[in-house]
């Protein structure tokens, strides 16, 4: 089974999940690093330090990517170590990222730059962070700072990585940083966090005329449990709304849905949406980043629990104006974030990006599978699970790909074990086994697998 020629073989992490050193050259705090601190917030009490030292180890990592015969790294780069406290530019933290990229250039790798992996500068967040209009025209002067330092030899940008996490999870549910409740502030934080991407879109190009610029969205499919019920089917065409055509429509089509209009104008939404905003957020991309894990079936029969995110039971929910959301349990195979294995849902969500939006190339900027992994007797680390869960994903990729989809590349998810958000070290989703205590890197039965991929541009027996 062959991928096109030119088909891109990637890896993806993002800073705060693998860099450490989280207060050296300047680097001030992010929310993250605040809210690490909250007891409770993060499975056991885990923090940003140590990662896996990957600031540190930058000659290590890329040679392993250079074993697994990556052709691209897809990372992210840290607002605080570049405008630390969101203020002005901070030459150490960016001379690191000079030295990540030209070490990846050394070895042939393509540096594939995310912008914003949720690291917003604490200090930002004490002003309103993404709730506050202002910090969408601050991002697009951090963009403009790291164009003019890495633009001699960086041409792929993603602006925002999965900005449903940061809006919803973020300033609603408050299981990820920084840990608001308030509703009205997460709507707030959709807006901001899209005028934030068109405003550093253009801040991008203005700088590097031949930059070649996406964004990165966590896409669904989402259906109803059970189709014969009319509240599960509108509760699924809520979810979706919030879930992928919020995000969609405005970047692709320059329009909000209307029914998402509706649904959020108790929260005041569209009183964030300005004059001429639109415009500047669906200013055309190069590029869709997709991110795909699972599918999501809702129900609104409710067990009487707040909704279920990883695994365990939040006391926050992300679904905002859904109460009775619940996500039953079909009888399929599920990860270590009892996530359901769905390759299907994969080809849905690439396919329907074909029919019913703009055309653009499309990218799988992240995918993959924690399992709770750990080195054999022997030193290797045997992961079928995670070998199936991307083989199987890869088919569906394919299975796209021959249904006409301009799928141009795949990035696993991860590279590295690394720090899993509010699920700290406990889950690991790298085809590269980290041991926290030693920073020695082993790589998986995945990876060994995957890198046959890589060389051969096929799935390989
Ligand atoms: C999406 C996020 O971009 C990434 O940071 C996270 O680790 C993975 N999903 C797995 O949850």
């Amino acid at each position: 089974m062959s991928f096109p020629d030119g088909f891109v073989w990637g890896a993806a992490t993002a800073a705060f999940q693998v860099e450490g050193s989280t207060t050296a050259d300047g680097r001030t705090d992010s929310i993250w690093d605040t809210f690490c601190r909250l007891p409770g917030a993060i499975v056991g009490g885990h923090t940003g330090e140590p990662a896996a030292d990957h600031y540190n180890r930058v000659e290590q990592d890329v040679k392993l990517m250079v074993d697994l015969g990556l052709q691209a790294y897809r990372f992210s780069i840290a607002w605080p170590r570049v405008r630390p406290d969101g203020g002005r530019a901070n030459q150490a933290g960016l001379d690191f990222y000079g030295r990540l990229v030209d070490t990846l250039l050394a070895n042939g790798i393509k540096p594939w730059v995310t912008l914003y992996h949720w690291d917003l500068p604490q200090a930002l967040e004490e002003k309103g962070g993404w709730a506050e209009r202002d910090t969408a025209f601050r991002f697009a002067d951090y963009a403009t700072t790291v164009v003019e330092s890495l633009g001699d030899r960086v041409t792929s940008w993603t602006t925002l990585n999965e900005p449903w996490c940061s809006s919803f999870l973020g300033y609603a549910a408050g299981v990820h940083a920084p840990g608001r409740r308030e509703p009205e502030a997460a709507v707030a934080a959709v807006h901001h966090l899209l005028l934030g991407h068109g405003l550093a879109t253009s801040a991008i190009r203005a700088v590097q005329s031949d930059a070649e610029v996406g964004i990165t969205l966590n896409l669904y499919p989402v259906f109803p449990a059970d189709p014969e019920s009319a509240s599960d089917v509108d509760a699924a065409r809520r979810l979706d709304g919030m879930q992928n055509r919020m995000f969609l429509d405005p970047v692709l089509r320059g329009e909000y849905p209307a029914d998402v209009i509706e649904d959020f104008r108790p929260y005041g939404f569209i009183e964030n949406v300005h004059e001429g905003d639109l415009a500047i957020i669906s200013t055309p991309l190069d590029m869709l980043g997709v991110n795909y894990y699972s599918e999501h079936n809702v129900s609104t029969v409710s067990d009487g629990l707040v909704p279920l995110r990883n695994g365990r039971r939040q006391s926050g929910s992300p679904w905002v104006g859904l109460d009775q959301l619940s996500f039953p349990t079909r009888n399929l195979p599920r990860t270590d974030m009892d996530w359901e294995v769905q390759p299907a849902g994969l080809t849905k969500v690439l396919r329907r990006l074909h029919d019913e939006y703009p055309r653009l190339p499309l990218y799988i900027t992240e995918n993959g599978a924690a399992y709770p992994d750990a080195v054999n007797g022997d030193g290797g680390v045997h992961d079928p699970d995670r070998l199936g869960f991307i083989e199987s994903h890869l088919r569906a990729a394919h299975d796209a790909i021959e249904a006409g989809v301009d799928l141009r590349g795949y990035f696993c998810w991860s590279l590295l074990d690394n720090f899993e958000w509010a699920e700290g070290y406990a889950k690991r989703f790298g085809i590269v086994h980290v041991d926290y205590d030693t920073q020695i890197r082993t790589p998986k039965a995945s990876a060994r697998w995957y890198a046959k991929v890589t060389r051969e541009n096929a799935l390989v027996a």
